[in-house]
């Protein structure tokens, strides 16, 4: 059993969910620490840090403790509450510089999901709305990280039920690396869609690509997906193809870790080919993602930073080392999808069709006005 979260936190949005994680993936204690559920250990172990400062959560994220976009985004929201909450009752100057490290660690954590600085440029504006009192700017931030963890929430049963009409019954859906309640706040994004179409009464399969190297489908959506009873068949990344070709999918579910303003999309590496294939073989491709996750300063998926990570990911799993010592290895983390391989995005404001670029604007410039 993990920590117990703070109650009136832990359901703080107005919306219940569809079904009920057993677990939370990010959550504020009433001591004043957050409890985040430790991915790296699951499915063998379910253990969840408890963070009491802005460098700990840094480092959760950056060691996929806590991973998923809108995840790391409510994590980095409540790494900065949790930095105020230690910091409060610091004189002013020493309060000030260590929020402001801990904006900048947290910032350099992971550069590709966007969620991440979207969710830490919310906290710097309430910051700067905040009373300038440590208890009181302190109060405030953490007011706006609930807010940004139950605003994911919502936005999660928002997309399902979008998302939900695009599936059939009897669905066979493939999805790559963990868009689920992991990923998220609750509920997922592909895996929420995918969870409020099984709540509409519709009986569909899952197939998860295990996702190498750090096998987020095989540990996570795998995990996720059996524990609700959803049937999910675990499959090889490379075995797309010849499902695809033989009829065994019929639409491909993923989630994103940022959206250009054209469209494209950055999500799992190995996502590309999937958009690839499933075209060839004349399948929808859905992309699920908040509006947090889209980037309109950004005017091309070519302009997103992909993460690069360690060789070690690659040449191994854990202790047991499989390649030869001393070879070269690429570990680029993320790919990008053309946005003209992307059937539609499956937003909280609805499921935007091609073309995208005009879709994006037109639901960025309403998301602002409100
Ligand atoms: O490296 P990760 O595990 O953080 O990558 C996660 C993904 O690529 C997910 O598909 C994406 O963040 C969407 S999660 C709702």
């Amino acid at each position: 059993m993990g920590p117990t979260p703070d109650a009136a936190h832990a359901a703080s949005d107005q919306e219940a969910p569809v079904t009920a994680s057993p677990f939370h993936t990010v959550a504020w204690l009433a001591e004043g620490a957050v409890s985040v559920l430790d991915q790296r250990r699951l499915p063998a172990r379910v253990e969840y840090l408890r963070i009491a400062d802005a460098t700990a959560m840094a480092t959760a994220i950056r060691t996929l403790a806590v991973r998923g976009a809108p995840a790391i985004g409510c994590a980095a929201a409540y790494g900065i509450a949790v930095e105020a909450h230690r910091l409060r009752a610091a004189p002013a100057e020493a309060r000030h510089a260590g929020l402001q490290a801990a904006f900048e660690d947290l910032a350099r954590s992971r550069p590709t999901a966007v969620n991440l600085f979207w969710a830490l440029d919310r906290m710097g504006r309430r910051l700067a709305a905040a009373p300038a009192d440590g208890p009181g700017a302190a109060a405030a931030l953490l007011d706006e990280a609930h807010a940004v963890l139950g605003d994911d929430r919502a936005a999660n049963l928002r997309m399902g039920a979008a998302g939900a009409a695009l599936v059939g019954d009897g669905a066979r859906i493939l999805t790559h690396c963990n868009a689920g309640a992991l990923a998220t706040a609750a509920h997922g994004t592909a895996l929420g869609v995918i969870r409020s179409a099984v709540a509409a009464g519709k009986r569909v399969s899952v197939l998860a690509d295990e996702t190498r190297p750090v096998l987020q489908g095989a540990r996570l959506t795998a995990w996720e997906l059996l524990a609700e009873g959803i049937p999910v068949t675990l499959i090889p990344d490379g075995a797309a193809g010849l499902l695809m070709a033989r009829g065994e999918v019929d639409l491909v579910i993923v989630g994103a870790d940022r959206v250009a303003a054209n469209g494209d999309v950055a999500n799992k590496i190995g996502t590309y080919p999937l958009a690839v294939l499933a075209r060839r073989h004349n399948l929808p491709f859905y992309v699920a993602c908040p509006l947090s996750t889209v980037d309109l300063s950004v005017a091309h998926g070519s302009a997103i930073p992909i993460e690069e990570r360690g060789a070690d990911e690659v040449t191994g799993y854990g202790a047991e080392r499989w390649a030869p010592p001393g070879v070269a290895v690429r570990n680029p983390a993320f790919d990008i999808t053309p946005a003209d391989l992307v059937s539609a995005l499956i937003t909280e404001a609805g499921v935007l069709r091609p073309p995208l670029a005009e879709a994006l604007r037109a639901v960025m410039a309403g998301a602002s006005a409100r």
